[in-house]
C-alpha cells in the first residue's frame, strides 16, 4: 500500500473519531455526521485510484444502487420509523461483510498453507456474526414496521434450538480454522442466519431498539475482523469504533431503563418479563378542557416540559415550539427536560425538538433540571408517561423499578396530555395520574396543543 494511501487512511480514521465525538452533543451532531460521511466516501474512493480493480462497472453500478436506496430511504422516514431504518442500513452492513469474508475464504483455501490461522479465525468470525446481524436486523425491523407481530415470539423447545445453533455455529468456526472449506462456510453463514432470528424473535416491541444497538455492535466488529482478513485499515478503525461504541450504548440504554441487556434479550425465555402493553385504568382522574390548563401556564412563572414518545407518534413538536414561544414572550421560564431513554431511540427528543428548532438551551439533560422542579409551577408532560413515574422509585419489583426518572412529582402542578388511560411502555399503571396535584388534558398531543396554544394566545 502506497505510502499516500496509508496517510489518507490515517486521516480518515482521525476523522471517524471526530465524528463520533461530534455525534455525542445536539450542537456539533450534524457536523460530526458530515465529517464521518465525507470520511467514508475518501475511504471508498482511494482504492478506485491506487488498485488495478477488475469489474469497475459492476462495483460501480453496486455503488449506485447502494447510494440511491440511502438516499431516498433517508430523505422519506418518519422521525418515528428511524430505528427500523437503522436496523436496516446496520443489517445490510453485517451481511455485506459476510458475503466478502465468504468470497475471501474461497481465495484463501487453495492457498491454505501460506494463510496463517488467525486469519481463518478472523474469516469465520466475520461470516457468522455478519449472519447473525443480518437476520437478527431483518427480524428487528419487521417487528418495528409492523411486518410480524412486535410482541415477544417464543416456542417450546426455543432455548434449546438456540443453544444447538449456537454450539454448532462454533464448532463450525473451529473447523474453518482446523481444515478450512467453502462448504463449511457457506453452512456456518447459514447457522448464523438462524442464530440471528432466534435471539432476536423473543426480544418484544419497544425493547428491540436496544437490540438494534447490539446488533449494531456486532456488525462493527464483524466489519473490524473483516478488515483484519482484507488487509484494510480503515476498515479495522471503523468497524472497531462501531463495535465499541455499539457496546456502549447498548449499555447505556440498558442501564437508562434500570435493566441488564440479558434480561432484555432473554427475558421472555425466562417467563415473561420483556415489556409489552397493559391494561388502561378505570380508576378516576382530575381532566380539564385547554382553557383551564392554558390559565395554569400562562400565569406560572417556571414551566418545564417533559416531551416523550407521544410526542412524536404524534408529530407535535412544532405546535409545542409555538405555545413555548408564547409563554416566553409572556415573561415565563420555560425548559425542556429530556430523559435518556425518553422516546424509542438514543437521542429522539432532541432530534425531534431539534427538528422543530428548538434552541438547544431549553433541552436540558435529566441530571442538571431533576433539582429544578422543586421551584416550577406547572410541569407538562407531552407524550411521556415511564420516565416520570415514581414506581421506579417506590415499588420494588416493578419493571422499571431503579431506572433513574425526571423529579416531575415534585413540581406545584403536574398536567399530563395523553389520549387516554393507557400506561406507557412499561406495561405498568402510573401513580402520578392520580396524585391531586396532576390534571390531564385528554386528546391527541397535536390536537390538544393546538388548542391549547389558542388558548394561550387570547389570555
Ligand atoms: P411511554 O412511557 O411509552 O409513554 C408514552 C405516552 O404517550 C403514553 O402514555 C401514551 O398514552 C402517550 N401517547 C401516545 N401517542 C400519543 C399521542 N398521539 N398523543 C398524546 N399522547 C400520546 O414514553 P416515555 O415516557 O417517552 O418513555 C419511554 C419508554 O420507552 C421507557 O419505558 C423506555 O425505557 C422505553 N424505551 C426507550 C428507548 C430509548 S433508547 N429511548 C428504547 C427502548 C425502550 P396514550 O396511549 O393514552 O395516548
Amino acid at each position: 500500500m502506497p505510502t499516500w494511501v496509508q496517510l489518507v487512511y490515517l486521516a480518515c480514521a482521525v476523522c471517524f473519531i471526530l465524528a463520533l465525538k461530534g455525534l455525542s452533543g445536539p450542537r456539533t451532531a450534524r457536523a460530526g455526521n458530515l465529517i464521518g460521511a465525507g470520511a467514508a466516501v475518501v475511504a471508498v474512493v482511494v482504492p478506485f485510484i491506487y488498485l488495478d480493480l477488475d469489474h469497475v462497472p459492476l462495483i460501480v453500478a453496486a455503488i449506485a444502487v447502494g447510494t440511491l436506496g440511502g438516499v431516498v430511504g433517508a430523505r422519506k422516514v418518519q422521525m418515528t420509523q428511524m430505528p427500523q431504518m437503522v436496523a436496516l442500513f446496520n443489517g445490510v452492513g453485517g451481511g455485506a461483510a459476510a458475503l466478502v469474508a465468504l468470497l475471501e475464504l474461497q481465495e484463501m483455501v487453495p492457498h491454505e498453507e501460506s494463510v496463517g490461522w488467525f486469519t481463518f479465525a478472523a474469516t469465520a468470525f466475520t461470516i457468522l456474526v455478519g449472519s447473525v446481524s443480518f437476520s437478527g436486523s431483518i427480524i428487528t425491523f419487521a417487528k418495528l414496521q409492523e411486518l410480524m407481530t412486535s410482541r415477544p415470539v417464543v416456542f417450546p423447545g426455543l432455548p434449546i434450538v438456540f443453544g444447538g445453533a449456537g454450539v454448532a455455529s462454533i464448532v463450525l468456526g473451529v473447523l474453518t480454522v482446523t481444515g478450512p472449506a467453502v462448504t463449511i462456510g457457506v453452512v456456518l453463514a447459514l447457522l448464523g442466519l438462524l442464530v440471528g432470528v432466534l435471539l432476536v424473535l423473543p426480544v418484544g416491541g419497544a425493547d428491540v431498539p436496544i437490540v438494534i444497538s447490539l446488533l449494531n455492535a456486532f456488525t462493527g466488529l464483524t466489519v473490524a475482523a473483516g478488515g483484519y482478513v482484507l488487509s484494510n485499515v480503515v476498515l479495522l478503525v471503523a468497524g472497531t469504533l462501531v463495535g465499541a461504541s455499539g457496546t456502549y450504548l447498548t449499555l447505556l440504554m440498558a442501564k437508562a431503563m434500570g435493566r441488564s441487556v440479558s434480561n432484555i434479550l432473554f427475558g421472555a425465555l425466562k417467563g415473561g418479563s420483556t415489556l409489552g402493553a397493559g391494561e388502561a385504568s378505570d380508576r378516576p382522574v382530575k381532566s380539564a378542557g385547554p382553557e383551564d390548563v392554558a390559565i395554569l401556564l400562562g400565569y406560572a412563572d417556571r414551566v418545564i416540559i417533559v416531551p416523550g414518545y407521544g410526542l412524536a407518534v404524534a408529530q407535535a413538536q412544532h405546535t409545542l415550539r409555538e405555545l413555548v414561544d408564547v409563554l416566553g414572550d409572556r415573561g415565563t421560564k420555560v425548559d425542556y427536560a429530556i430523559h435518556p431513554v425518553a422516546g424509542r431511540m438514543p437521542g429522539h427528543m432532541n432530534v425531534l425538538l431539534a427538528e422543530a428548532q428548538v434552541p438547544y438551551e431549553q433541552l436540558v439533560e435529566m441530571d442538571h433540571i431533576n433539582g429544578d422542579f422543586k421551584t416550577t409551577d406547572v410541569v407538562l408532560v407531552v407524550g411521556a408517561n415511564d420516565v416520570v413515574n415514581p414506581a421506579a422509585k417506590t415499588t420494588p419489583g416493578a419493571p422499571i423499578y431503579g431506572m433513574p426518572i425526571l423529579n416531575a412529582d415534585e413540581a406545584r402542578q403536574i398536567v399530563f396530555m395523553k389520549r387516554s388511560m393507557r400506561p406507557g411502555f412499561a406495561g405498568i399503571e402510573n401513580e402520578l395520574l392520580f396524585d391531586p396535584k396532576t390534571t390531564l388534558l385528554f386528546g391527541d398531543a397535536k390536537d390538544s396543543l393546538g388548542k391549547l396554544l389558542s388558548a394561550v394566545k387570547s389570555l
